[in-house]
């Protein structure tokens, strides 16, 4: 039996029933999940509880497995305490290393708010993500939804002229731009320096569904041949067009789901929710192997 794809949205985003992602899968299955991915950006699976090493075998399914952000704090020391058996996988919680929840100030709490931001992930880093994948293991009573938005759909919503200007713009992206934003500013230098910041195509062709898209988010803070200012506006009001309201898909979260979306062309964002309860999601993540040509290292 074959996936079957059950649209979420008008304009992206579907349930994928019929596939039991918990074992290896057949290279049909594995081809129909990039195909689904191609066409919708997100795919949710329900119901499927995983263990890490279900999730790290689900994932290399799909392309070699990307560190991410663990590089800033891995960088110039050694490697730092993880609650997981693999460094591939993110933990996107508000649980401390012993187990208790973060304290309101810790920086693993910084990081919750970091992704409240609209961003994609490792967008500052070459090569940059492909896939995230991320599972729920806890769920808070209430928030801590994950909503998407299509960067292909933004990209066609604009006019014309806009289009125009934002031919061959190139944006730097840089690791910790969002966590100087938000006032997360106690790095190493080797920290600091451990992701050179990149340039990428403000627009930009995906590759799995030919179609042209913005690339934009939170680790964006420059555009070549602008000021800061110009650029940062421009930024935040390309943001602002993509996000609107009715182009989003929340994803409320229950135990056991799987969301993968694809960085290239979807932006996502964290919702608040209460810190003093648990949240505990798993993050793996893919590496865009095939255009880490395009970027040019700043
Ligand atoms: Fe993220």
């Amino acid at each position: 039996m074959g996936a079957s794809f059950i649209p979420l949205h008008p304009v992206f985003a579907a349930e994928v029933q019929g596939l039991d992602i918990r074992r290896p899968l057949p290279r049909e299955a594995v081809r129909e999940i990039d195909e689904g991915m191609n066409s919708f950006g997100v795919l949710v699976f329900r119901g499927q509880p995983l263990t890490q090493d279900e999730q790290i075998a689900f994932t290399k399914q799909f392309g070699e497995l990307d560190i991410g952000f663990r590089r800033v704090t891995t960088a110039g020391g050694p490697l730092p305490p993880h609650r997981f058996g693999y460094q591939e996988l993110a933990d996107i919680s508000n649980v401390a290393i012993d187990g208790s929840v973060a304290a309101r100030e810790s920086r693993k709490i910084v990081a919750n708010i970091a992704n409240q931001l609209w961003h994609a992930d490792s967008s500052f880093q070459q090569p940059r993500a492909r896939y995230s994948m991320l599972h729920a293991v806890v769920v808070p009573p209430k928030g801590g939804e994950t909503e998407f938005c299509d960067e292909r759909d933004a990209y066609d919503r604009l006019d014309e002229e806009t289009k125009a200007r934002l031919e061959g713009l190139q944006a730097e992206h840089f690791a910790l731009h969002s966590r100087f934003l938000l006032g997360d500013t106690d790095y190493s230098e080797a920290q600091v320096k451990a992701i050179a910041a990149v340039r990428w195509p403000i627009v930009q062709t995906h590759a799995g569904s030919g179609r042209r898209h913005l690339y934009i988010g939170a680790h964006a803070r420059a555009i070549d041949g602008m000021t800061v200012a110009e650029a940062r506006m421009l930024l935040m009001n390309l943001l602002e067009h993509a996000t609107q309201r009715e182009y989003l898909y929340r994803h409320r979260w229950q135990v056991g789901d799987l969301v993968i979306w694809d960085n290239r062309c979807i932006l996502h964002r964290g919702r608040a929710y209460d810190f003093t309860q648990r949240r505990e999601l798993r993050r793996s993540t893919t590496v865009d192997v095939e255009t880490e040509r395009q970027p040019q290292t700043a």
